[in-house]
């Protein structure tokens, strides 16, 4: 109900509506519009009111509620069943407790903070309030765990289309599912799963997008290698963003379930910054340097070094500085 009254107000453009043609038209009382509008005000609208004219909205919070973002979302499922919350220690985390629960393909979990954010190989992730995106999406696919982990380049391919439609043509992707910004990281994406030898119960692709991250929020060791939206000079709307990136996410999800990994991976390929780049690796199986040739069918990093080609499933990448060879 309080997304439909919200409506007339989006609607409107910022003039007055009547209260008693939203309740006519939604056939309940004028009270339990002024209640509904009552709720609104404590959650940050800000509303002008004339007895003569009704209401004008005047402000909505820059957040991303379920209320602001079903106004925006073009997504059949992703994002349909929403759960929001202002301040948690990682969305990660609180989606695979619903996924426990049962929670449905395309439950989407967001927070404005998160207090113990987490990144790949036992990292932190530092999520300051309403400084960036931070979210996480609950899969249910079809396909088998051997597959499970090209979800994270499938995850890149979305955030990177996303970012360049809104003028970030740059952003290329680094070996996994790092999206970067010259050499400084603007999105980590971490992907959990849950699944026995045979089927997977669920996947958690977690994705933290830095949009308004200014130099004072990064701690000293960050500085030189992450970045934000807004430190490239481009503001946008989160919620605006957000939705974008669910709808690409989405699209590539259907898409995979349909016809497998194969068009994820060449369009991968085409975002990527890591290929043809000399690199050097950090995996289990040691350290070493080499030129980034290509992924194979799997998602795996080919590595050409003068012993021959590794293959690398998982691992941390760095790219060389040309200038420094
Ligand atoms: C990385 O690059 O190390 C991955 C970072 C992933 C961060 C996101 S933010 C939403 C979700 N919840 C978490 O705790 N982590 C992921």
């Amino acid at each position: 109900m309080r997304n439909r009254i919200l409506e007339y107000f989006r609607k409107a453009n910022g003039a007055f509506v009547s209260g008693q043609q939203i309740s006519d038209d939604l056939q309940v009382s004028r009270t339990a519009i002024w209640k509904h509008i009552k709720i609104l005000k404590e959650r940050g609208y800000v509303f002008d009111s004339s007895t003569r004219k009704g209401y004008r909205l005047l402000h909505a919070p820059n957040l991303l509620t379920e209320l602001e973002m079903q106004s925006v979302l073009t997504t059949e499922t992703f994002g349909r069943n929403f759960v929001y919350r202002e301040s948690i220690p990682s969305a990660n985390a609180l989606a695979r407790e619903e996924a426990r629960k049962g929670a449905p393909e395309g439950t989407v979990v967001v927070a404005e903070e998160q207090t113990a954010g987490r990144g790949r190989l036992q990292r932190g992730w530092l999520s300051p309030y309403a400084k960036g995106i931070w979210f996480s999406v609950i899969l249910r696919p079809h396909f088998s765990p051997l597959e499970a982990s090209k979800c994270t380049l499938l995850a890149a391919v979305a955030v990177t289309r996303a970012l360049r439609s809104v003028g970030l043509t740059e952003a290329v992707i680094k070996w996994p599912n790092d999206i970067l910004i010259g050499n400084r990281k603007l999105v980590g994406i971490l992907t959990e799963m849950d699944a026995t030898m045979e089927e997977i119960n669920y996947i958690i692709m977690g994705i933290g997008i830095n949009t308004d991250v200014v130099r004072v929020d990064l701690p000293q060791e960050l500085r030189g290698v992450a970045t934000s939206l807004l430190l490239e000079g481009v503001r946008v709307s989160r919620k605006e963003l957000f939705a974008k990136v669910l709808a690409e996410l989405e699209t590539l999800y259907r898409r995979v379930e349909k016809e497998g990994f194969a068009g994820v991976l060449e369009e991968w390929r085409k975002l990527s910054g890591t290929l043809g780049r000399e690199i050097n690796v950090i995996s289990a199986t040691g350290t070493f340097s080499g030129v980034a040739e290509d992924i194979d069918e799997d998602g795996c990093l080919l590595v050409k070094t003068p012993g021959g080609v590794e293959r690398v499933i998982a691992g941390d990448v760095s790219i060389r500085n040309k200038e420094k060879n």
